[in-house]
């Protein structure tokens, strides 16, 4: 294969060369395009063909449905690790030794008081409020508390924002939750592990005694690692789109946090369930959103269904589903509604719409089910998937910013009027 590709305009020939990765996928490099055609861009809306970056940390092949963090298999990490250890390999590029791992999780909680002041920000928001907008705001709310932590360059001054966020954030979570609850704001207890410690900051009742369930201490670990990465991603190119105008790390996570509400995106896991219990409601009839889904004259869609860039299968769908079915069976819960997802499933992949489009359940599929067997509320899900999420957005932005990426700033096409004469309010 040559290792140049050659763009013909007009008549006039232009080289570019092409790179190759690590796993052989390769890109035109087009950094030259514009100063060489005198001003000629490409376009290619929802960067569909469009590679932002050059990244060390996640590597998915969505036709074979491959997903490796650091080069370690989603399959052993979620099996073998602890999501802590995860967080610490997609930030710092391996798994942590015994020592490293004591360290970064001894420093995460020297850092894991928020503010109480903050809890009054918590107050003024009303009860109904979304999770996730209230998570994006304290996330952002985070910087004037911690005004170190705005004007990072340094690894070191790096090290300590992302200790501290990893410290705060599964507070802020825990409050958002507790809020909406009516439950005093708690700080948990430094004693237990990261994952066990969320749940307790998450359930702890103020008239008992939390008791560690390990079963739910096991769930949300591998699902924490499932959702830790996912390369280029909405919410990840926002952080780092945002993190390259040299905003701060926790400005960046707030604004990934927004881009991940949407349903689209990790929204979908809230919106899965409603589509589930909806279904239910209507008696069952999975045919009928079927066809919906399938009616290209109603916007349903079948939610926890496809995926940008996996088009055989999602391999954290498949582990997913695999512990719903042990999770439930351990707790002794029997959800209606993990029949119709799965009933849909079999319907999908039998159906020549989903085949022919390559529609296969997602990671937001079967999350669900396992999220609400654990007590967690529908609306906290997303909440639940950015807490996965932030080593994975804390990684990619420390990366953009250790290889000193420029701003990001596409060009576009301009499609509106030419110039025309200004009238004065009157003759409008
Ligand atoms: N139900 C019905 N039809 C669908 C669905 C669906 N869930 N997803 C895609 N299609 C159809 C779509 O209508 C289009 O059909 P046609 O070619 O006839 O116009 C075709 O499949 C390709 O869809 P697309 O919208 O061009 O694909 P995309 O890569 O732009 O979108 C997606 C990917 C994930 C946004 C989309 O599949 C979707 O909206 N899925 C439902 C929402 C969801 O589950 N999101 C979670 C994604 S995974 C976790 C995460 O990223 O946070």
């Amino acid at each position: 294969m040559s290792d140049i590709a050659t763009l013909e305009v007009n008549g006039q020939k232009y080289d570019f060369p092409l790179i190759k990765g690590t796993e052989n996928e390769v890109a035109i490099d087009i950094k030259t395009l514009r100063g060489a055609t005198e001003g000629i861009v490409t376009i290619d809306p929802g960067y569909k063909n469009t590679g932002s970056c050059e990244s060390g940390i996640t590597f998915l092949d969505g036709e074979k449905g491959i997903l490796r963090y650091r080069g370690y298999s989603i399959e052993d990490l979620a099996e073998k690790a602890d999501f802590l250890e995860v967080a610490y390999a997609l930030i710092f590029g391996d798994l942590p030794n015994k020592e490293q791992l004591d360290k970064f999780h001894t420093d995460i909680k020297a850092n894991s008081i928020v503010d109480d002041d903050v809890k009054k920000i918590v107050d003024a928001f009303p009860k109904a409020a979304h999770p996730m907008g209230v998570l994006s705001s304290l996330t952002s709310a985070l910087t004037a508390f911690n005004p170190s932590s705005v004007d990072v360059s340094s690894e070191e001054e790096m090290y300590n924002s992302v200790v501290k966020i990893l410290g705060k954030f599964p507070v802020l979570v825990a409050w958002a939750m507790r809020k909406k609850q009516g439950l005093p704001l708690d700080y948990g207890d430094s004693s237990l592990g990261y994952v066990e410690n969320i749940l307790k900051m998450m359930f702890k009742q103020p008239n008992e005694e939390y008791v560690q369930n390990e079963i739910l201490v096991d769930a949300l670990d591998k699902l924490l690692i499932l959702h830790a990465d996912h390369e280029q991603n909405c919410s990840t190119s926002t952080v780092r789109i945002v993190g390259s105008s040299h905003a701060g790390l926790f400005a960046s996570l707030s604004a990934g946090i927004s881009a991940l509400w949407g349903p689209l995106h990790g929204g979908a896991n809230q919106a899965v369930l409603e589509m589930l219990e909806a279904i239910k409601e209507d008696g069952g009839d999975t045919k009928k959103y079927m066809a919906k889904a399938k009616d290209k004259n109603d916007p349903f869609r079948l939610m926890g269904f496809g995926h940008r860039v996996y088009k055989n299968f999602d391999p954290r769908a498949r582990i997913i589903k695999t512990a719903a079915d042990e999770v439930l069976a351990d707790l002794g819960i029997e959800d209606p509604i993990l029949d119709i997802a799965k009933g849909l499933e079999q319907e999908a992949l039998n159906d020549e719409y989903f085949v022919k489009r390559k529609l296969y359940p997602n990671v937001d599929f079967y999350s669900g089910i396992i999220y609400r067997a654990m007590g967690i509320p529908v609306e906290m899900f997303t909440a639940m998937f950015a807490l996965g999420r932030l080593p994975g957005w804390i990684a990619q932005w420390r990366e953009m910013r250790l290889r000193k990426e420029p701003i990001g700033r596409p060009r576009q096409i301009y499609i509106g009027k030419n110039l025309r004469e200004f009238t004065g309010i009157n003759e409008r």
